[in-house]
């Protein structure tokens, strides 16, 4: 089966989506995101994101198989994430795509939510993925990864050892007053302002880190250096308040990244999650990788971000390699290791 139809269905978080693929095509890819409702708690609320999904699973799943134009018994395959994220949102995706597997009699990949943020570039670069090193950063992780099959081994290289990259571009959006999720918001802000207005620190770079923990993030203390400037500067200069945080973690994020290449000679560079649609962090990507002579990857911003696609995708890469399914009675793990790419 060389280009498997597998519908995805993602609810880790806010986004109740739905994506389907054919082997590397994209067919459908339907969100719809409870993002309003957690605003003005400044954070996702689990029991709210929950009743979201169950709401809107069915009219999203119903949305993808008319956009995909086929029909559920056409369908070779269902993928759904497992894990990592909100144990009850997860619950209601798991649910959901277990009784579709058994009322189609089809097979139930059930996958990692980060495996999938990278799978999903699949569906915008043709050229193999594999070997290389992933940058991934989302909303709850931050990590660097080696990939020698996106199917069978991934290798945790370094993560944050306290906030994750998104976590704190809402962090802090959130004491500017920009509202919630951050990122997009300090991404248009950071815009207009000067890079180089601030001079933030850039955690765990001191040459003691670089020996012993080179591929570990820590952004707590960024987080906390802005908080007093804004604190000691009550006329600060919101561009560029959000264009120098905004470059520490990216300037940070391309360093470590581009050192693991070096030290693994793979010249290949992915870059996945949320954080991975920030103009900034795409822009300066491309200039240092193509200095480092690495090969850069980023999917297109409207796959960084959660979506079912993604899901989709990595469950045609495991059809396709003939990697074994699921068992259909498995349970949702909120804290799935990164390199368990799939429950067998
Ligand atoms: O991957 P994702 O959609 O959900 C998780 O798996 O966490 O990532 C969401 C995170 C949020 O923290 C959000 O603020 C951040 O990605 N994000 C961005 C941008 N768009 C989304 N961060 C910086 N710049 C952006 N343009
Ligand atoms: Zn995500």
């Amino acid at each position: 089966m060389n280009e498997p139809l597998v519908l995805g269905i993602e609810t880790s978080c806010d986004e109740t989506a739905v994506g389907i693929v054919r082997g590397r095509t994209l067919l459908a890819n339907v969100i719809s995101s409870s993002v309003e409702e957690h605003a003005r708690f400044g954070g996702v609320v689990p029991e709210i994101a929950s009743r979201a999904h169950l709401e809107a699973m069915q009219p999203t799943i119903q949305k993808a198989i008319k956009d995909a134009g086929v029909k559920l018994t056409d369908l070779d395959a269902i993928a759904v994430t497992a894990g990592p994220g909100l144990v009850g949102a997860l619950l209601v995706g798991v649910g959901s795509a277990a009784g579709l597997a058994i009322g189609l009699d089809k097979p139930i990949y059930a996958v990692n939510h980060l495996a999938a943020h990278i799978s999903v570039d699949y569906l915008t670069h043709t050229e193999p993925i594999d070997p290389t090193i992933a940058l991934l950063v989302s909303g709850g992780h931050s990590s660097l990864l080696q990939i020698d099959d996106i199917t069978s081994s991934i290798t945790k290289l370094g993560q944050t050892i306290d906030d994750a990259a998104g976590e704190a571009f809402d962090k802090i959006a959130r004491i500017m007053k920009l509202g919630f999720p951050g990122g997009p918001a300090i991404d248009a802000s950071a815009r207009l302002g000067n890079v180089d207005a601030i001079n933030f620190p850039r955690g765990l770079t001191t040459s003691n880190d670089w020996n012993t923990r080179p591929f570990d993030f820590s952004f707590s203390g960024l987080k906390t250096a802005v908080a007093r400037y804004l604190e000691s500067v009550p006329d600060y200069v919101q561009a560029d308040v959000a264009a120098s945080f905004q470059e520490a973690i990216v300037d940070v994020l391309l360093l470590k990244s581009l050192v693991a290449c070096k030290e693994s000679g793979i010249d290949s560079l992915v870059i996945a999650g949320g954080v991975a649609a920030n103009s900034r962090l795409r822009a300066l990507a491309e200039l240092r990788c193509a200095k480092a002579n690495v090969r850069l990857r980023i999917p297109t911003p409207g796959l960084c971000t959660d979506n079912g696609a993604m899901v989709a995708s990595l469950g045609a890469l495991l059809v396709a390699a003939g990697r074994s399914p699921s068992p259909v009675a498995f349970d949702a793990d909120s804290s799935m290791p990164v390199a368990t790419i799939s429950l067998a």
